[in-house]
Order: C-alpha cells, then sequence, then structure tokens
C-alpha cells in the first residue's frame, strides 16, 4: 500500500457481473495506490459493502420497476438505467462533492456504457475518467460503427455472413459485435453515447495490456485526443477483488483436487449468455462422448426455458456425468483458472474470462453469443492463435472432435505452446518497468494532476 494520496476517487460500475468486477479490480488497484475509494452503485444488482470494507458505498434508487428489472432484454434494461438513474446519480454526486468532511475528489471513474454520467460530471464540474471494462480491439470495432452502418455492414444480412470487412480484415461480417436486436435504433445510440462520452473526458482506462492489444490501442490514441491507459490484467495485483452476485460453489476446488493436471475442460458462458436446449443438449453428448473429466457452470436462467434442466439429460447421460463431470451452479472461476487440474476452458469469450484464461495460460475453446464476445473469439484463435473456434450450432460430433484437438493432438500442444508464452507476457507486464505498471503510474499522475481542474489551484 502507497502513501495515502490525500484524495477520492468516485467509482460508478455498470451493474452486471461483467463489469463490477473490473471495476471493483481497479478500485482496488488505486487503493494501494493510496487513493480513497468511493463507489456509486444502483439497486438493481446492488453490491455488499461488507465485502470491502475500506471502501464508502452508497446506493441509487434506479427507478426500475419489477418487470423490468427482471426483463431478459440487457439492452433495453441497459437503455432504461442510462435514462433513470440520471437525477438519483446526479443528487449523489453533488452532495459527495460537497461533503467537505471528506477528502476532496479527485475524478470520477465511470463504466463507459453509462454515458449519462459523463454530461453529469461536467455539468457539475469534476473530471471524469472512463473505464472501458471490454477489450480495445472490440472498441475499435464498436467506435467504427457509424461507418459500417453507411457501409451496409450493419444490421448484418444473412447474405453477406461470410464477407470479409474491409475495414477490419480479421473479421468476417459475421464476427461483427452486435447484440441480436443490434440493428435497433436503441443499440446505436447506446453505442454512440459511449463513443461521444469519452470525448469530454480526461482519460480512457482499458482492462488490457499494450502487448496483447498493442494495434487497436495504437489506432484509439489516434481516434481519440485524450490519455489512453492500458492498466491490465486488473486482478493481476489485486488477488480476490472481485464481487460475486451469486454464491461461489468452493466445492468444484475440492473435486478438481482429485483430478490429473491439465485433464479438465472447465465449461462456463459468464454472468448473461443463455443457451437453448438442444444446444444444451449437445454439449452435453460432446462433453460425455469426449471422455474427458469437467466442471461446467450451469446457471438457473442459462438454458432458455429450461431451468429444470437436469430432467432434459437422459440417464445414460446423467450417469456419465456423475462420473466425469461437475456441475456447478457458479464457481470461484478465477481459482479455478488456476488450478493444475484444468487443461481447456470453453468459453463465451466475455473480456474477463478472455483476459482471465490468459493470465493463466489456459487454452480456449471460443463459442462467443454476442456483442464484444464475437470479436475476442477471433482474437484469441486467429490472432493469438491460443484457442479454436466451435463454429454456432456445432454438434456433439463437432465438440468431441474439437475436444481431441485441443487435448490429444499436436495442434492443441502447439496452442498451449503459444498460451503459456502469452501468460508470461501477461505476467510481466505488472512488473516493475513493465507497460501497464508503467501505465497506471501515469494514470495515478494523471489523476493528480487533474485536481487543479477541481480546485482551480492552477
Ligand atoms: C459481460 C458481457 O457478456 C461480455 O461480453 C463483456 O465482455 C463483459 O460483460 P459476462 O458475459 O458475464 O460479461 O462475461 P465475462 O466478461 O467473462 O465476465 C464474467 C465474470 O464472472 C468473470 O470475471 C468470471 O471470472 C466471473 N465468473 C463467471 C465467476 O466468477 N464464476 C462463474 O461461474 C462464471
Amino acid at each position: 500500500m502507497e502513501q495515502r494520496k490525500g484524495r477520492r476517487l468516485i467509482l460508478f460500475p455498470l451493474p452486471f457481473q461483467g463489469h463490477i468486477n473490473p471495476m471493483l479490480e481497479l478500485a482496488n488497484i488505486l487503493h494501494l495506490k493510496g487513493f480513497s475509494i468511493t463507489i456509486i452503485h444502483t439497486n438493481y444488482n446492488s453490491l455488499n459493502p461488507s465485502s470491502h470494507p475500506h471502501f464508502t458505498f452508497h446506493s441509487i434508487s434506479d427507478g426500475l420497476s419489477e418487470s423490468e428489472a427482471s426483463a431478459k432484454d440487457i439492452l433495453r434494461l441497459i437503455s432504461l438505467l442510462n435514462v433513470k438513474c440520471v437525477e438519483p446519480f446526479r443528487e449523489c454526486l453533488a452532495s459527495l462533492l460537497s461533503d467537505v468532511s471528506e477528502e476532496p475528489v479527485a475524478c470520477l471513474i465511470s463504466d463507459a456504457i453509462f454515458h449519462f454520467a459523463q454530461s453529469v460530471a461536467d455539468r457539475l464540474k469534476v473530471p471524469t475518467v472512463v473505464l472501458r471494462t471490454g477489450g480495445a480491439s472490440s472498441f475499435t470495432v464498436f467506435a467504427a460503427f457509424p461507418q459500417l452502418r453507411e457501409k451496409g455492414y450493419i444490421p448484418i444480412q444473412d447474405s453477406r455472413l461470410e464477407e470479409p470487412v474491409s475495414e477490419f480484415p480479421h473479421l468476417r461480417v459475421k464476427d461483427l459485435p452486435v447484440l441480436k436486436r443490434w440493428e435497433s435504433e436503441e443499440c446505436y445510440q447506446l453505442v454512440e453515447g459511449m463513443s461521444n462520452g469519452f470525448k469530454t473526458s480526461k482519460g480512457l482506462i482499458f482492462n488490457t495490456f499494450e502487448e496483447l492489444e498493442e494495434q487497436a490501442l495504437g489506432k484509439i490514441r489516434q481516434h481519440f485526443p485524450i490519455p489512453i491507459f492500458p492498466i491490465g490484467p486488473f486482478h493481476f495485483p489485486t488477488a480476490s477483488s472481485s464481487l460475486p452476485l451469486s454464491t461461489e460453489d468452493e466445492s468444484c476446488i475440492t473435486w478438481l483436487n482429485s483430478q490429473a493436471p491439465k485433464s479438465v475442460i472447465y465449461v462456463s458462458f459468464g454472468s448473461i449468455a443463455a443457451i437453448n436446449e438442444a444446444q444444451f443438449l449437445e454439449i452435453a453428448w460432446g462433453l460425455a462422448n469426449s471422455k474427458q473429466p469437467f466442471l461446467w457452470v450451469i446457471r438457473p436462467e442459462s438454458i432458455h426455458g429450461g431451468s429444470q434442466w437436469l430432467e432434459l439429460l437422459p440417464s445414460e447421460l446423467l450417469e456419465n456425468f456423475n462420473v466425469r463431470g461437475n456441475i456447478v451452479k457458479w464457481s470461484p472461476q478465477k481459482e479455478v483458472l488456476s488450478h493444475p487440474a484444468v487443461g481447456v476452458f470453453w468459453a463465451h469469450n466475455g473480456w474477463n474470462s478472455t483476459l482471465e484464461s490468459i493470465c493463466e495460460g489456459v487454452p480456449m475453446i471460443c463459442m462467443p453469443c454476442f456483442t464484444d464476445q464475437m470479436v475476442n473469439a477471433i482474437y484469441v484463435t486467429n490472432i493469438w492463435k491460443i484457442g479454436l473456434q466451435l463454429e454456432k450450432g456445432a454438434d456433439r460430433g463437432e465438440i468431441e472432435r474439437m475436444i481431441r484437438r485441443l487435448m490429444q493432438e499436436k495442434e492443441g500442444e502447439e496452442i498451449k505452446a503459444r498460451s503459456l508464452k502469452l501468460m508470461e507476457k501477461a505476467n510481466l507486464c505488472f512488473k516493475r518497468g513493465g507497460s501497464s505498471y508503467q501505465s497506471l503510474d501515469g494514470l495515478v499522475k494523471h489523476i493528480l494532476s487533474l485536481e487543479s481542474f477541481v480546485f482551480g489551484t492552477q
């Protein structure tokens, strides 16, 4: 822990697991750097202050009705939060800024998707640094949405799925980061709000490291005239700072302890993605037929219309599951990925999962579902070459073959070797003089320089 800076940072996470985790990890990093931390959070997926007693928490009412809050339409939910939180957030921020009993506020750090926070902060004359929790490569694609739209790549047309995207040579039209409904105006407004918000912010933080996404970071530096701070992977220097919204089932670690080194396939599709019953059965059969042990995270709501998923399984599959499988509702994922028994991560390529796997040198089977996951998967398979991609709707035979390629064949050995090399790079970036180490130092100096703006000392 560094000497206290006598300055407070106010952090405002988007209330979803994949966004809360990196924001909390960032909070811990900056706390270690000597800043005091205040978190503003919504009622929706509200945070538990007792898990981080060294931070101050303030809850705001998001005004979501019960049906709005339980909606499965994530885009709608985010759009509503961006409207309904404006006033409660403004009131909370204004009262924190005027509280002279606390250390002075150096800046607000808000999630990029909460784009309204920027204009509220501008009005209250508090500088903002924005956190983009996703990767830099996918961000360059979001930033190009207006051009992609103009050129007719989006909305995506079925007839063009395999066509390469001229602005992004690694991507085909089907790899563009869209949600199913992302052709709606609501979606474009959200992406536009995110990109425009940065323009008046004082800086942009990424949970990535220079060596991983050098090209994309270069592009972003050209495009956005603000300082860019790639200071990830956030979870490295802070060990266990995430704040699970579900209870972690630790029993899977005991089970992993009884498995052979590098033998287990860990299957998890993050906190939002869901699959249909047919996909669920193909995955189940593919895993069973592969004869490898597996640990599978099945959230109750992760199978469309199938909360009774156990009943979907024929008895011979259930027997196989009992012998070789372990199913949990939520795992301590970082602990799982660092376990010596885990050989492969079958992931949906949410950015956090992707980074966590890179940091542990675990090769991936990529099955992206939507948005940035599509781009992340292409980087994993075609650029870093540390995984293989399963096409959407792969059947049990394809799944079994893919597992064999990765766990038993020479191709898998090569992928494993590249994963380990990339892991070494990730390990180095936080060592003294490493890229993220330096970028973090730059961020701390930058934040301290912002206070002249707040207090008018210059
Ligand atoms: C969402 C989006 O879907 C994703 O595309 C975007 O990059 C971030 O926001 P999510 O789908 O939840 O995130 O995926 P991911 O980014 O991988 O974040 C999931 C987090 O939950 C990870 O930190 C992971 O370690 C944690 N997790 C997941 C657990 O701790 N236990 C689990 O069982 C599953």
